[in-house]
């Protein structure tokens, strides 16, 4: 009798997963987490030469990956997002709706109304649009995983602007009213709150020793990493987590939040 060939678990080999905000940092690090486990990924952003580099760092590594430019604050984007998976894949089975971000410190007196909606739509909106478009589906085939991005910012006050705390708080809520309306359906929903991750944009902005401090206010001693992440979003996704739904796990290295 053959020996069976082993492959890494889980074995996501059956498992299309959409990933938004792939284009570069948690997101890609994500997607290429999910495609070493045997999914085939459709990797999202609006950066189309960064969506290239994630899909060959997957494809030559004999990885399954698509890119697929989209922004996630216009329905019709996501709509021939899903479309543009579905041709390549099938229908997508998880979700990470990562996209987002521009959480920069404003105080209120500089972000009018119009910063408001665009910081809202970013997040909270861009979230709802993607969730919806490929929930429906989800439902319908009865089988499908989602995962949401919110923030520390979204747990509570600290330095990010109001709009964004707002919009990533909205997203915990989202999530937690959604995977009740989900769970007759077979379908779950969870959402990550991290807080500060070493991404190739902190390392860009903020030099080593200003990290090495920051850390230290974490009481394991390090920044989050994307890989952090990836992990937490691999489980949320996977039936490791079967019985977990509308939860937010807040990835912040011992800084409970209340
Ligand atoms: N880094 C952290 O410490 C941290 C902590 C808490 C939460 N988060 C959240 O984690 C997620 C990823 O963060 P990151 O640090 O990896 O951010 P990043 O490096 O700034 O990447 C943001 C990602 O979101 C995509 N994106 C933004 N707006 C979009 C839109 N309207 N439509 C489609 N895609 C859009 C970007 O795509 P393009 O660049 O291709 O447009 C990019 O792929 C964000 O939701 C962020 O708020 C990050």
């Amino acid at each position: 009798m053959a020996t069976p060939t082993a492959f890494p678990c889980p074995d996501l080999r059956d498992e299309v997963v959409v990933v938004t905000g792939g284009s570069r940092d948690i997101g890609a690090a994500s997607a290429r987490r999910f495609a070493e486990l045997g999914a085939a990924v459709v990797v999202s952003g609006r950066d189309r030469t960064a969506l290239g580099t994630v899909v060959a760092s997957i494809t030559s590594t004999g990885g399954r990956a698509a890119g697929i430019a989209a922004d996630c604050t216009s329905q019709e984007d996501v709509d021939a997002l899903r479309a543009g998976g579905e041709a390549a894949f099938g229908p997508a089975t998880v979700l990470l709706a990562f996209a987002g971000g521009d959480g920069r410190p404003e105080p209120m007196s500089q972000l009018d109304a119009t910063r408001w909606r665009a910081v809202i739509d970013t997040n909270l909106t861009a979230t709802y649009i993607t969730v919806r478009t490929f929930a429906l589906g989800m439902i319908e085939r009865r089988r499908g995983s989602i995962v949401t991005m919110s923030s520390t910012a979204g747990r509570q006050p600290g330095g990010a602007s109001v709009a964004y705390a707002a919009a990533k708080a909205g997203i915990v809520m989202l999530t937690r009213h959604l995977a009740v309306d989900f769970a007759p359906h077979g379908v779950r929903i969870n959402c990550i709150a991290p807080s500060a991750i070493e991404t190739e944009r902190l390392v860009e902005l903020m030099p080593a020793s200003a990290r090495e401090q920051l850390a230290q206010a974490f009481p394991l001693r390090r920044l989050g990493s994307v890989d952090d992440v990836a992990s937490t979003a691999l489980f949320l996704a996977t039936p490791e987590s079967s019985w977990i739904t509308g939860v937010t796990v807040d990835l912040t290295g011992g800084r409970v939040t209340a």
